[in-house]
C-alpha cells in the first residue's frame, strides 16, 4: 500500500465484525469512514466512525483500548487477516492511517481462538492469559529487602535477555495468529524471563510444569513451528523463548526423574 500525502483526507470502506453478545450470532457490516487524515490512528478512525453511528442512533463498534501508546496490550483486532494489522512491532493503537490509501477496503475482526470467547464486536475475553500467569508466572520465594535487590548481581547479558522477554504486553496477538491458538510465545516469554534471573530460578521447574499444564486446561493449542506468533507480535518477542520453555520443561522432567523435585509430573499431567 502506498503512503497517503500529508494533508490529504481519505474515505475508507470498513467491513467490521458485529456481534451483540457472546451467545448471539455475528456478521460483517459495512461502514464508510469519511475524511480520515493520515495522522489518525486506527483507533481514532474507529472513533470517527462511532461518532457517526451514535449521531445516527446506532450502536457504536465495541473495541478494547486503554493506553493507546503501545504499552498496555488492550487493543486487539485482526486487520485484513493479520493481528494488529501486520506492521513490524506495531500495536493496533500505534497503527496510523497513513499506511492506507483513499478508497481502501479494510476488514476488521476480533481475535479468534477457543480460549478467547468473543464478548461483543471486537472485544474478546483474554482472561485465560491472566489465569496462566496466576498459575505460576511469578516469584513467590522470599527475595529479601530492597538492599538485597542490589546485592544479587545479575550479568548484563542475562539482564538484557530477561528484559527482551519481559517486553511482552499480554495482548494475545500470538494466540490469534497461531493456527493452533497456542499461547507458547506468551508463556515462553514469562518462563524464560524468570528462569534467567536468580530470583526466578528457585521455582523454575515447578513453574514450567504448572504453566504447561494450565495452557492445555485453558484451551490453548500446541506449537507446531509456524512462527506466525513471532510475525504478529508487536513487541518483537522471539520464538527462541518457546525453545527455552521446552528446554526448561525437559530439565524439570529430568530433575523429577532423579528425585530432585517431586511435583513436575503431577503438575504437567494432572
Ligand atoms: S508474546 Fe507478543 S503477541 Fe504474544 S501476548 Fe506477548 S506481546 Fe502480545
Ligand atoms: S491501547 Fe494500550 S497497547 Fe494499544
Amino acid at each position: 500500500m502506498s503512503a497517503t500525502t500529508e494533508h490529504a483526507t481519505m474515505n475508507i470502506k470498513l467491513i467490521v465484525w458485529r456481534q451483540a453478545a457472546a451467545d448471539k450470532p455475528g456478521q460483517f457490516e459495512t461502514y464508510e469512514a469519511r475524511d480520515i487524515t493520515p495522522h489518525h490512528s486506527f483507533l481514532e478512525m474507529l472513533d470517527v466512525v462511532n461518532e457517526d453511528l451514535i449521531k445516527a442512533g446506532k450502536d457504536p463498534i465495541a473495541f478494547d483500548h486503554d493506553c493507546r501508546e503501545g504499552i498496555c496490550g488492550m487493543c486487539s483486532a485482526v486487520v485484513n487477516g493479520v493481528p494488529h494489522g501486520g506492521h513490524e512491532r506495531t500495536t493496533l493503537c500505534q497503527l496510523h492511517m497513513r499506511k492506507f490509501k483513499d478508497g481502501d477496503a479494510i476488514y476488521v475482526e476480533p481475535w479468534r481462538a477457543r480460549a478467547f470467547p468473543i464478548l461483543r464486536d471486537l472485544i474478546v475475553d483474554r482472561g485465560a492469559l491472566d489465569k496462566l500467569i496466576q498459575t505460576a508466572g511469578y516469584v513467590s520465594c522470599h527475595t529479601g529487602g530492597v538492599a538485597d535487590g542490589n546485592a544479587i548481581l545479575v550479568g548484563k547479558p542475562e539482564a538484557d535477555y530477561a528484559m527482551d522477554a519481559a517486553e511482552c504486553i499480554g495482548c494475545g496477538a500470538c494466540v490469534a495468529a497461531c493456527p493452533n491458538s497456542a499461547a507458547m510465545l506468551f508463556a515462553g516469554a514469562k518462563i524464560s524471563q524468570l528462569a534467567e534471573l536468580p530470583q526466578g530460578q528457585v521455582e523454575a521447574p515447578q513453574r514450567v510444569a504448572a504453566m504447561v499444564k494450565a495452557m492445555a486446561e485453558l484451551g490453548f493449542g500446541n506449537c507446531s513451528n509456524h512462527y506466525e506468533c513471532e510475525g504478529a507480535c508487536p513487541k518483537g518477542i522471539k520464538v527462541k523463548f518457546i525453545a527455552r520453555m521446552n528446554r526448561e520443561f525437559t530439565k524439570a522432567l529430568f530433575l523429577e526423574k532423579i528425585g530432585a523435585i517431586s511435583t513436575v509430573r503431577a503438575a504437567s499431567e494432572g
